[in-house]
Formats: structure tokens, sequence, C-alpha cells
């Protein structure tokens, strides 16, 4: 089959395998029709409206050491912090002013506060009427179960990759296995569960990224974050060859055709490789963004990558610019909560 009419079997069944998928990846014979198709699917099946969810990165504390991630454990020239509980909610009440109906709390792999107490800054949170995303690392069970009951409604935890090989090299001391049982049990818990990966980590193929989009699929992903993987300094990887643009926004349009109606964001990293790369990527399958909120003081700390946008720019300006560019491309900022509105399946 041509990759034109792969794209439109795609486009119509929602069900691409294995083979089709590493066609598309591999050769860039039709990529703005992908595109295109990945645009009319977001638009037949979670309409036109963007879903803003305001990121705080409330602690830069790492105790993994993941070859590709700027604030790994061992990297001695990152000013570690974590935010107390005044001022994680000080900054949910800005992000309530500035409109968002979610909250994504993010932080390194490192519990820097006891269950107890982010249950509370969870249940605060949640009082005043935010959804609730976490972003966090890999938990038990009990933890997943504890935070949900406190008030927690979503968990990002990426994949990065299915490849088990480079899945092992990238992620010294973790496990592929542990973290797919992970997802599994965040599913089963009842999360709306994200995953994604990292698109060109060095040594990684089309072959294991075509896998990649079957694992979101076979998962049941409800929500899928990916970008291109950006050297960064103060890693093992920092003088690797990083990913594209392209091949990032590659694998957004296909996760769209295939998971037609997740949430799935237009990502910082697509930005900091493409100027105005979020808009693209709204304009080729994406629905979501996810402005900062975190301040600017701790923010520079928060480097998973360098060379990321409106790093120095206040919260409130990051909202304004961002609902700016929206107008701009006749895109409405959503009102609601912004669950996954399932369309299909
Ligand atoms: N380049 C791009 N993305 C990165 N992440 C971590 N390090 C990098 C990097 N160097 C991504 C990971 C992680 C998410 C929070 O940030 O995919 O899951």
């Amino acid at each position: 089959m041509q990759n034109i009419d792969i794209i439109k079997k795609g486009e119509e069944l929602h069900k691409l395998n294995y083979e089709e998928l590493y066609s598309i990846i591999s050769s860039s014979d039709a990529d703005q029709e992908l595109f295109k198709a990945a645009d009319r699917v977001r638009k037949k099946y979670v309409g036109d409206e963007v879903h803003l969810r305001g990121l705080i990165e409330f602690s830069n504390i790492c105790a993994n050491n993941c070859l590709y991630c700027g604030i790994r454990a061992l990297n001695r020239d990152v000013k570690r912090y974590k935010l107390s509980k005044e001022e994680i909610l000080s900054l949910a009440r800005s992000a309530k002013k500035y409109g968002y109906m979610t909250l994504v709390m993010q932080s390194g792999e490192c519990s820097v506060y006891e269950d107890d107490e982010f249950c509370e800054i969870l249940s605060e949170i949640k009082s005043m009427d935010f959804a609730i995303t976490l972003s966090i690392g890999e938990k038990s069970p009990e933890q997943y179960a504890m935070y949900k009951k406190a008030g927690a409604d979503r968990f990002l935890l990426r994949i990065e990759t299915t490849d088990p090989e480079l899945y092992q090299k990238m992620h010294p001391n973790m496990s592929l296995e542990n973290r797919m049982a992970s997802l599994r049990y965040l599913k089963a818990a009842g999360y709306e569960t994200g995953t994604g990966n990292l698109v060109g980590l060095p040594g990684q193929t089309d072959s294991s990224i075509a896998k990649d989009i079957l694992f979101f699929s076979e998962l049941g992903a409800d929500m899928i974050g990916l970008g291109p993987f950006i050297p960064s300094p103060g890693t093992p990887l920092a003088l690797s060859k990083g990913g594209t643009f392209i091949k990032a926004l590659k694998v957004m349009a296909l996760t769209r055709l295939l998971i037609p109606d997740a949430n799935i964001p237009a990502t910082t990293a697509m930005e900091t490789l493409q100027p105005s790369g979020r808009m693209i990527a709204l304009a080729s399958g994406a629905n979501v963004i996810m402005p900062n909120v975190t301040d600017e003081s701790h923010k520079v700390e928060y480097n998973l990558y360098p060379g990321k946008p409106a790093l120095h720019e206040s919260a409130l300006k990051c909202r304004d610019d961002i609902c700016k560019k929206l107008l701009g491309i006749g895109r409405p900022v959503s009102k609601d909560y912004g669950f996954r509105k399932r369309g299909f399946r």
C-alpha cells in the first residue's frame, strides 16, 4: 500500500498495523497529508477547543539518572528546590485567576513530601475546583490509590521508549516492566492515564517508534504527550544528536489517527526546536497546551533540556501570549475541565 492510502485507512478506521506505521515513520513522502489527516481527525473527535493545563514544577529533586534528563540526580550543576505547601497553593490560586481548569503537578522522581502532606496539598488544590494531573514518576499502587482519593484525576507517566534494550540503557536501575505495570495499574485504578515517548533518542529505531505508538493504543492511553529528544548539558548525552521536530510531529499525528479522542498536548519540546512549534502541532493533531505557572526563579532550575521557550517570562505573560496565538489560529480556549470525551470505542 502507498503511504497516502495508509493515511486514508488510518483516518477512516483508526487502526494501523506495525508495517503500516513503520512505512509512514520511515519515509517522508506523505508527511503533509498525514498532518492534514490528523488535523481533520482532531476536529471531528475533540473539536476546535484547546485545553490549557497550568503546570506547577513543584520540585526538581530526582532520585533517578535517566541519561537524557537535565535534572538527573548526578547532575551537580542543578540547584535543587522544593516548593513549600504555601508556595504551591499560592501558585494554584494564581492559576485559578488565569482561568486554568486543570493543574499539573510535576516533579522529579522522588517523594519530596510525605504522603499525608502531599495528600493534604492535593485536597486543598481540589477544593479550589481544579482537575488535578500528577506527573511525579513511578509510585506504589497504594500511593496511586491514596493520591486519587485525595483528589488526583489524571496521571502522566511517559514510557519514553518501549524498546527493552534502549529503555535499559537510558534508565539505569529502572525497569520497563515496572513502568508498563504502573501504567496498567493507573488505568485500572480509574486515573485518566497519560503516556508518551521521546523521539530521536540515540539508538532508537523507526521500528521501535512504530511499536511505541502501538503501545499507546493498546494501553488505551487517555493522553499522549511526546516530543523530540533535546541533548541536555550536564548529561551523558550532552553531545549526542537530538531528535527532529518533524519526526516528533509525525509520531504525534499518527497517534491522533489511532486514538482519535485522546487528549494530546502540543509540547514545549516541540516549541524549543521550532518557532511556533506548538501552533503547528495544534494544526497537526494536538488539542492541549500546558502553560507554565511556576514562578520565574524556580522554573529556570527545572531544566530538563536547554532552550525552553518563555523561561524568563511571568506566568501571566505565558498565558496571554498563548491565548493571543490561539486567537490567531482561530482555536478557542476551552472553559471546561477537559476530561477525555469518549467518541470512539
Ligand atoms: N529532551 C526532551 N524531553 C525530555 N524529557 C526529559 N529530558 C528530556 C530531554 N533531554 C521529557 C521526558 C519526561 C518529560 C517530563 O520530559 O520525556 O517524561
